[in-house]
């Protein structure tokens, strides 16, 4: 006991049953919105440790306002863009994620984004919800066929290859571009690793599934998206600025390609000017891990990592083990 630690917003009672079974004082934002920097910053002073989420950007600053104390910066996501790791490793912080419990939630989101943008899901439910509809027609929503096409998965890491092996009932041909060969998927599904040039060519689905990084920014821009077939679709529940939005939008515009179905975007919560008004997309609000169960998983991930931080203990998902040797 003895352990002060902040939590930056409120998550899944199982973590916080954790969390409050361990640490005390425990101090939480008590509005269900992102923290203001000013308020982040405050809140961190003088804990032991900390939960934060994707939406907290944690840098230099933050770990100088936190203190020596404090040991631990437990992210509430897989991805940990929003950490600046250098600054974290120089100022000794334990930076941890919840890799593994939300790869099925966000390979199955992936699926649901892929078919509905094909099928123009949102589009025709929109259109029904007006009334206007005078029955059913030969020429009426047409759109892709997913069956017997080729799904581009780019970064086969533990999500990219759950989405690939989903794709086994569609009987798709998969192709993959990772810096690391990945075996498993083709041996599977008889997979094959290419050239990022002739994924984007032969894919009839781009999915993206790359951690944000420097080399990963912007991955898709104009060019990327010249390259894809104007029957092509891309699908992306990674990260928002690993797409050129921008360019994005000129491309629907352009009909370049044949839609996109984002779960992520560059400025979130924001949409780069013209996205809303492309209709061959479906548009959802970073919810690819928002099911019962991963989110109550997470949260138990992060509340277990923190804890261990503060007793001393490796924490089971450490993204910067530099610190724990050093
Ligand atoms: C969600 O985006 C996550 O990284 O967990
Ligand atoms: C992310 O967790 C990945 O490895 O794909």
């Amino acid at each position: 006991m003895g352990f002060n630690v902040f939590v930056t917003r409120e998550i899944p009672q199982a973590g916080l049953d954790i969390v409050y079974a361990n640490c005390d004082p425990v101090e939480m934002n008590p509005d269900d919105q992102v923290l203001s920097r000013e308020a982040l910053l405050a809140g961190v002073r003088g804990r032991d440790g900390v939960l934060c989420l994707l939406t907290d950007r944690i840098d230099d600053e933050v770990f100088a306002a936190a203190g020596p104390q404090c040991k631990v910066f437990a992210n509430y996501a897989v991805g940990f863009n929003n950490v600046d790791l250098d600054a974290a490793t120089k100022h000794g912080k334990l930076v941890t994620n919840t890799p593994g419990v939300l790869t099925d939630a966000t390979a199955d989101h992936t699926w649901t984004l892929l078919m509905a943008t094909a099928r123009r899901i949102s589009e025709a439910d929109a259109y029904m919800r007006t009334g206007a509809w005078g029955g059913w027609g030969p020429m009426q929503f047409l759109g892709g066929d997913v069956t017997g096409r080729t799904l581009g998965i780019i970064g086969a890491g533990r999500i990219g290859t759950a989405v690939a092996q989903r794709s086994a009932g569609f009987d798709m041909k998969v192709l993959y571009h990772d810096q690391r060969r990945n075996e498993e998927l083709e041996r599977k599904l008889g997979a094959m690793q290419v050239s990022k040039e002739e994924l984007l060519a032969e894919s009839d689905f781009v999915s993206l599934h790359v951690d944000l990084n420097e080399s990963t920014r912007h991955l898709i821009s104009t060019a990327e998206l010249k390259r894809m077939k104007p029957t092509a679709y891309l699908i992306n529940t990674s990260r928002g600025p690993v797409i050129d939005e921008t360019a994005l939008v000129q491309a629907l515009q352009e009909n370049q390609i044949a839609g996109a179905g984002l779960d992520v975007f560059e400025d979130e919560p924001k949409a780069k000017d013209g996205l809303f008004a492309c209709k061959n997309t479906v548009l959802v609000p970073h919810i690819a891990s928002a099911t019962h169960w991963t989110r109550s998983q997470m949260a138990i991930l992060a509340a277990n990592n923190l804890v261990a931080a503060l007793k001393g203990e490796k924490p089971p998902n450490l993204v910067n083990p530099d610190v724990w040797a050093g």
